[in-house]
């Protein structure tokens, strides 16, 4: 019989670093309701972390950061729990406006902006524009984001540029081009919290060769310290891209 051992990831000590990290935070509810308090503190507390994450990456050699932070399917919840989370990223761009500027974030947002608050779409233009010229930490947050949303999205934007002659065959990197992630990297390592091992509609094209991460621990329970041994483990993987 075959040496286990071999099935695992082989330790190639390159101690390779991931350029793009990118985060579905989940798990907010649970650690909420596990302590017999409303939803939106566990939302609340997940937004304290994000700041923590969001100082931590640099100096882990994280230069890229995606964010999952709403999806096209999360208006199912009450429009209490929906109003509450947007309250809380708008709050979030005004009090981190100038930290983030001090520290050399560039905020990108993706997802559909349409169906936001028009206030809230302000608060984003204004802090993208704001922190346009910053390359420390290329900071992305998904907000009513959803992968096949932004696939027919992208497909209306590439038939628009077939027709107006732009683009004659379309390849790979012209569709990439079409997408609210145009002109980032493809993230390196996608890491979930709370346990649960799915997807749910985030980066389908730009995660299609991505490392995975399922972590039991809840988002707001996630500290730097977890990040750091994630990304040790990391730097052990063999990534192969199809070759041999
Ligand atoms: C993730 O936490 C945050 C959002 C989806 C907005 P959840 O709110 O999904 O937390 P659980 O999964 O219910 O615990
Ligand atoms: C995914 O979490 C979306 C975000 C973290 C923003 P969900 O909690 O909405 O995902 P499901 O419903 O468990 O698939
Ligand atoms: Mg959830």
């Amino acid at each position: 019989m075959a040496d286990p051992a071999a099935r695992l990831p082989k330790a190639n000590g390159s101690g390779q670093r991931p350029r793009h990290v990118a985060i579905i935070m989940d798990g907010n509810g649970r650690w909420a309701v596990n302590k017999g308090w409303p939803r939106l503190v566990g939302h609340r507390r997940g937004a304290e972390r994000v700041k923590q994450i969001v100082r931590a990456c640099p100096d882990m050699g994280v230069n890229w950061l995606t964010l999952y932070a709403f999806s096209t399917e999360n208006w199912k919840r009450t429009a209490e729990e929906v109003l509450g989370l947007m309250g809380i990223f708008a709050r979030y761009i005004e009090r981190e406006a100038d930290g983030m500027s001090a520290e050399g974030v560039r905020m990108r947002f993706i997802g559909a902006r349409e169906r936001l608050d028009h206030r809230l779409q302000r608060l984003m233009a204004g802090i993208e524009a704001r922190t346009a010229g910053n390359s420390r930490l290329n900071l992305t947050v998904a907000i009513n984001y959803g992968g096949r949303d932004e696939i027919a999205r992208a497909s209306r934007r590439l038939a628009e540029r077939v027709a107006r002659g732009e683009i004659v065959n379309p390849t790979e990197a012209d569709f990439a081009s079409c997408l609210d992630t145009a002109g980032q990297p493809d993230p390196d390592l996608v890491i979930r919290t709370s346990g649960e091992t799915r997807v749910s509609n985030f980066l389908p094209f730009q995660a299609a060769y991505a490392e995975y991460e399922f972590t039991p621990t809840l988002w707001p329970d996630f500290t730097p310290e977890h990040l750091a041994q994630i990304l040790d483990r990391f730097g052990m993987r063999d990534r192969r891209f199809g070759g041999a």
